[in-house]
Parts: structure tokens; sequence; C-alpha cells
């Protein structure tokens, strides 16, 4: 019997030929985050090379973007003012309403916004708060069917400004549904929904936390997010938000989760995305703060294992500078 030698397709210029699996500018979405108080932009310190974002600091790094081949960005914005039902989500002079409408107007770039009420809100849920009738000591719960109408209202506000796509990500059920009506009722059918429909109750989103300043005031969002022990439950997910509407679908984390994005790429026909959240940036940026890991050759290789788990998009902080080394820019 002769050996079997994989290595011989191993050799430099056979390996582009055989590999399964390519990156290209055009699989990242950019994430930016809008601040209604910045003047200038503000470093986000647990994401360095990240910043809070003034109207006009947005579009220079969306032009950036766009430089480097990268074709979409989700936007989070920081508003001006919270209160009690997050009335600034949905407010047409909102932070988001207006970065949409410069970047609309500037640029050629595929807009996503992010609907959630967490940045809004004075207590940091995704929704609105009501007392928990289930529980004798005044407890607080996020009323699900009342957080409905504020979150499509809010996906209705940013298709008026030029949102191409929305992505519902407060974890309601029957929150694409609601948005999908209510886009249609306004005349916004071709405006898409990219649900984040698997979204987990993860530590990992601790840096976005500071970035957008969505963190809850008391407790957590275990009761609304996912449970990271559950893998069937994320399928269930999925076939409700296509149900309802969703165009697209997202598995969140990603790095943490790639046994999650495969199922769904393999449940699904629609596209799934994975979005490479803030912890999981954050780490690779302070290991190779420290000299132990190398950033650019280890967030290549987490898109890599992305894509090759099947997503067809990646949401990364890493975007621009992936995307430069893809098409050559960098160096
Ligand atoms: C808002 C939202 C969050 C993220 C995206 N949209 C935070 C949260 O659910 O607490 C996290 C993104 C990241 O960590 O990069 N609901
Ligand atoms: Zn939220």
């Amino acid at each position: 019997m002769r050996p079997e030698r994989p290595r011989r397709l191993r050799r430099d210029a056979i390996r582009p030929l055989v590999a399964e699996t390519s990156l290209s500018p055009t699989d990242f979405i950019a994430p930016l985050f809008v601040d209604a108080t910045a003047t200038a932009p503000r470093p986000i310190p647990s994401m360095p090379g990240h910043e809070r974002l003034s109207l006009d600091a947005v579009v220079e790094r969306a032009h950036e973007l766009e430089e480097a081949g990268v074709r979409g960005v989700i936007v989070f914005g920081i508003p001006d003012r919270k209160d009690a039902d997050g009335s600034r989500a949905w407010a047409d002079d909102g932070i988001v309403q207006r970065a949409v409408r410069h970047l609309d107007e500037r640029t050629d770039l595929t807009i996503i916004t992010d609907v959630c009420l967490c940045e809004y809100t004075e207590h940091g849920h995704c929704g609105v708060l009501a007392h928990d009738a289930r529980k004798a000591t005044g407890s607080m719960t996020v009323e699900n069917d009342a957080t409905l109408a504020a979150l499509a209202r809010t996906a209705g506000s940013h298709a008026d400004a030029g949102a191409d796509i929305v992505a519902p990500s407060a974890m309601m059920d029957g929150q694409v549904g609601a948005i999908r009506t209510a886009l249609d009722d306004a005349g916004h059918e071709d405006i898409a929904i990219l649900s984040y429909a698997v979204k987990y109750e993860s530590a990992y989103y601790g840096p976005f936390r500071e970035a957008a300043d969505g963190a809850p005031a008391f407790g957590d969002r275990r009761h609304y997010q996912m449970d990271p022990h559950n893998r069937r439950e994320a399928r269930r997910e999925v076939e409700l938000d296509i149900d309802e509407g969703a165009d697209m679908v997202m598995v969140k984390p990603a790095m943490t989760y790639l046994d999650i994005v495969r199922d769904i790429r393999e449940t699904v026909s629609v596209p799934v995305a994975a979005y490479h959240v803030s912890g999981e940036y954050a780490m690779l940026v302070a290991a190779d703060e420290r000299g132990w890991l190398d950033r650019e050759a280890t967030a290549m290789e987490a898109a890599v294992s992305m894509k090759r788990a099947g997503a067809d998009l990646i949401i990364t902080y890493f975007a621009k500078e992936l995307a430069q080394r893809l098409s050559g820019r960098s160096r």
C-alpha cells in the first residue's frame, strides 16, 4: 500500500487552488458607534482602534471603509439623553436617524441599523419594564408585547432616514413580525430585516456595553437572550424569525458559537451572518498588545473559521484591516 500524501497539495502554488474557503472584503460588515454628544472621536478604552464618533467623523470612517472595499456598516447610537421608555430610539432627529441620513447622502455603503432600546433606556434593558406579576416583591421584568411597538416604531424611523436593512437585536418574541408589518404599512416593503435571531446571553458583550453605554442598570439579560447551553433552541428561534419575515439571520457571538453557525447554515436557505463580538475583538487585541498573539493573523483565522462554518456575512470590528489586507491595500 502506497502511503496517502495530503502534503502534495500543500505546496505554496497549489494551496490557493484547493482552498475550500475564501474571504473577500464584501464578506465584512463594520460596526460604527455614533455619539450624539461627541464633537470629536472618543476612544473606547476596551476596544482599541474604535471610537464613539461624531456625525462628521462617521462619514470619514465610512469613506475609509469604502476605500478598503467594505460595503456594509451597522450603526449603533449613543443618544443625547435617556428616559424610561427609550424614546430617543425612534426620534426623527435621533442620532442614528441623523447618522443614517448623513451616510445615505455621502456614501454608497449598505446601511444596517441595530434596532434595540438598551442604549436609550435609563435602566439599560432592551425593552419596556414592568413589575413581574409572578414575583411578590417589586422585581422588574422586560415586557415583551409592550416592547414590540417601540421596536417597530424605531425600525420605521430608521427606514424613513434611509437605512437599507434593519437589524432587531432585543430578543423579544414576535419582534420580526411586528417590524415587518410596520415597515410594509409605511411603504417600506423593500427594506430588509437582518434578525439577531440567535443571540446568546453572553459575557463577551462587555466592551460593547462600555462603547454604547448600554449595560443593564440591574440584573442581566437572561430572561430574553438565549441560554448558552442550548443548541436546538437556536434552530427554533431561526425558524420563527423566518416565518415572521426575516430576510437574513444572525448568530451571535461567533467564535464561541461556530457549531451553531454550522447548524443554522444547514437548516435555512436565507443568508446567515455571524457577529464577531466586542469581547472576542478585545481578547485578540489585548493579547496582541502584550506580544502574545498576532492581531491580524488571529483575526483573519477567526474570520476564515466563521466563513468555513457557513457564515455568508461577518460583522466584525476587524472589518477595515482585514479588508485592506485582502485587497492588498495594507503595508
Ligand atoms: C444591543 C446589542 C448588543 C450587542 C449588539 N447589539 C449588546 C447586548 O445585547 O448587551 C453586542 C455587540 C458586541 O458585543 O459587539 N442589544
Ligand atoms: Zn439591547
